[in-house]
């Protein structure tokens, strides 16, 4: 999809769709923006006609749209509710945006997104989050279903300012580079998990480097050298299944080569079947979306790469199958970590963290400037905070508060949740260093950050919790590429500090 900035007429833009707003005023009436008339009174009426024929609220996520007989270049007018101009906030602005692009099938479309900038937003934030959500709303979910042909969806993308905002194509294309990464990570975790294996991501890795060859450098670890290194709760996980494991190093040199690295680090089990402490059938499906983390961290380095930051970034993902077997890891088990601790397993449902803690150890050799891991981790951390908002474990105050405000930017939400302490205590084993699990049914997503802690690298250090975010579950069932948004904006934040720095 083609983006552009553009200050031309709205009335003869060459494209097919124009997007209008409408607001709410304090009486409850339409309030059109300053496109909405303009184009109201170039069609004769054609706006105003569909809100007072009754057929269309301007309701925030609402839409209509129309054919205007003459007046604009455009076949049709797509007008979309806004609600109160001072209720509107960073989500309904982009559910207006997805609402317009998936209200028409037109290949090109103009939107005048930011006469809708959110109370406490500039035009900076609507222009780079305009973009991002038509180019996510735009791009069909890609299937393997082998009847009907996929449409094409929307080709070109204009955004309409009156005045040249500065930097603006800069601007624009982060928004694209951001919305791509998030269509690309949602693609790989949608993927069937037979197609979606620990070899799948490496090659999937491998091609990102191969898109920058400048920039980006992939190095991919196989069973051997993941032996080699002693990495025991990688090689204790994917023992269960007849795949290997991988581990992979996707590396984005931005800056210096003495400028410290954000380290990113995704869970990356493709499919999550419990091991021997199996899963229950229902919904065991979903598990394939236990790799979400790898997709995640993976994209955030293709879209730090694409905006050619000036950073440095590293993406590890260790990852494998977790599947019983009579080869498989058994509860009492007791294995050795990298860091040299030893664990006891007690339940092989708690993998994420053996193959984590491993990625986390590797990290330390990066000298990382902050360290950030994302991951489906727990149930525990869904039954906590439900499925809008990620879980947030960090005891350095200037990471917390960096990550809180790029996720209310970002429309990411994350919440603070603690660790450590009495957390910690729980994961005492009476024959090793560590057991893999605390006391049953007793904040399992605190208790799972503090088995990550004791493998963090002495960098400042954030774990994500995104079991109830990744992924929607049910009928829709459907990856959300989250918290790719937080990610960037978090890097993008760090752009903005660094350049001020000078
Ligand atoms: N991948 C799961 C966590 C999960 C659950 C993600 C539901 C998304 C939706 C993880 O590996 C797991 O099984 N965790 C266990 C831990 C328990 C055994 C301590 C859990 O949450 O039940
Ligand atoms: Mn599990
Ligand atoms: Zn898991």
């Amino acid at each position: 999809m083609k983006v552009a900035v553009t200050t031309k007429d709205l009335l003869t833009l060459p494209v097919e769709a124009v997007t209008v707003g409408v607001f709410v005023d304090a009486q409850g009436r339409p309030a059109p923006t300053e496109s909405a008339r303009l184009v109201d009174a170039a069609t004769d009426g054609a706006v105003m006609r569909c809100i007072e024929g009754g057929d269309f609220k301007p309701e925030p996520g609402s839409c209509a749209v129309v054919y205007p007989k003459e007046g604009l270049k455009a076949t049709r007018i797509v007008i979309v509710g806004l609600g109160r101009q001072e209720a509107l906030t960073e989500k309904r602005f982009i559910q207006a945006v997805e609402a317009a692009v998936h209200a028409t099938k037109a290949e090109s479309l103009v939107l005048t997104s930011l006469e809708w900038v959110p109370v406490g937003r500039n035009a900076e934030w609507a222009l780079r989050t305009g973009v991002r959500a038509a180019f996510v709303a735009s791009r069909p979910r890609v299937t393997m279903k082998t009847r009907g042909a996929p449409e094409a969806g929307l080709q070109r993308l204009f955004v309409k300012t009156d005045r040249a905002v500065r930097g603006q194509k800069t601007i624009a294309e982060r928004g694209r580079a951001v919305g791509n990464a998030m269509v690309w990570a949602k693609h790989v975790a949608d993927l069937a998990p037979n197609v979606c294996t620990p070899e799948f991501l490496a090659d999937a890795a491998q091609s990102i480097a191969q898109e920058f060859p400048d920039t980006v450098a992939c190095t991919v670890l196989d069973e051997k050298q993941i032996d080699k290194l002693g990495m025991g709760g990688l090689m204790a996980v994917s023992r269960g299944s007849a795949m290997p494991p991988r581990f992979i190093e996707l590396s984005y040199r931005g800056a210096d080569e003495a400028c410290a690295p954000v380290v990113l680090v995704g869970k990356g089990i493709t499919f999550d079947a419990g091991g021997i402490s199996l899963k229950p059938a229902r919904g065991m499906e979903e598990m394939k979306y236990d790799m979400c983390g790898a997709s995640v961290v993976l994209a955030v380095l293709k879209a730090a790469a694409e905006m050619q930051l000036k950073q440095n970034v590293v993406a590890l993902v260790p990852t494998c199958e977790n599947l019983p077997s009579g080869t498989a890891v058994k509860p009492a088990d007791i294995i050795m970590m990298m860091n040299g601790l030893s664990v006891e397993v007690l339940n092989t449902d708690a993998e994420g963290r053996l193959i984590l803690a491993d990625a986390l150890t590797y990290a330390e050799r990066f000298k990382p400037a902050v360290t950030i891991d994302v991951a489906t981790l727990t149930g525990a951390c869904i039954v906590a905070l439900g499925n809008q908002v990620s879980g947030l474990f960090c005891e350095d105050e200037g990471l917390t508060d960096a990550l809180a405000q790029a996720a209310d930017s970002a429309c990411d939400a994350v919440w603070p949740m603690p660790m450590g302490g009495t957390y910690a205590d729980q994961l005492k084993s009476v024959a090793a260093d560590l057991a893999n699990i605390g006391s049953p049914n007793n904040a399992g997503a605190s208790t799972a950050a503090s088995f990550l802690a004791s493998f963090a690298p002495k960098s400042p250090w954030a774990h994500l919790d995104v079991a109830g975010t990744a992924s929607v579950s049910g009928a829709k069932r459907a990856s959300t590429a989250r918290p790719v948004p937080l990610l960037t904006e978090f890097l993008l934040d760090r752009e903005r500090a660094y350049k001020t720095r000078g």
